[in-house]
C-alpha cells in the first residue's frame, strides 16, 4: 500500500551539513518529499513527540538531546514507504547499521543516530500531524 512516514533529522545530523544528503537518498529509492521544515523543538515539545517512550530510561536524555538544537522534520510517501524508510536509515544502533545505510554513515551513537522514522502506520497517525498541518502537505 502506499503509506506516508514521518522522518526527522536529528540535530546531530543537522549540525553534520547532512540534511540534503538524506533527502538525496531518500529521494533516489523512489520517496516523494511532501513536506518539511526546520525547528527547534522545547524540552516538553520533544517529550510530547515521544510519549510512547515516556517510562523508558532514556526517555530523558533523548529529549534532551531532541531539544538541543534544531532538526528538520519531513514527510515522505510511497508503497511501503514505513517499512521501506527503516531499511535505508538502518539499525537504531550505528554500530549495528549496515553499510551504506544513513546511520551507518551519519549516526554516532543509540542516541545520536542522525534520523527518526515512523516504525508503524499507527506512529505515522500521530507524528505526521505533530508537526505538519494538512495545508502544509502537498499531493505530488
Ligand atoms: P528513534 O527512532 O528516534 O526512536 C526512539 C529513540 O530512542 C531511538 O531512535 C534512539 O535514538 C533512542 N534510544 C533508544 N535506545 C536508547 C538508549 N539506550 N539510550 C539513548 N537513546 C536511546
Amino acid at each position: 500500500a502506499v503509506e506516508r512516514t514521518l522522518v526527522i533529522v536529528k540535530p546531530d545530523a543537522v549540525k553534520k551539513n547532512a540534511v540534503g544528503d538524506i533527502i538525496r537518498i531518500l529521494q533516489e529509492n523512489d520517496l516523494k518529499l511532501l513536506a518539511l521544515k526546520m525547528i527547534h523543538m522545547s524540552k516538553e515539545e520533544a517529550k510530547g513527540f515521544y510519549i510512547v517512550h515516556k517510562d523508558r530510561p532514556f526517555y530523558d536524555e533523548l529529549t534532551d538531546f531532541m531539544s538541543s538544537g534544531p532538526c528538520v522534520p519531513m514527510v515522505f510517501e510511497g508503497e511501503n514507504a514505513i517499512a521501506k524508510v527503516r531499511e535505508i536509515i538502518g539499525a537504531t544502533d550505528p554500530a549495528k547499521a549496515e553499510e551504506g545505510t544513513i546511520r551507518k554513515k551519519y549516526g554516532t551513537d543509540v542516541g545520536r543516530n542522525a534520523v527518526h522514522a515512523s516504525d508503524s502506520v499507527e506512529s505515522a497517525n500521530y507524528e505526521i500531524p505533530y508537526f505538519f498541518s494538512a495545508l502544509e502537505i502537498h499531493n505530488l
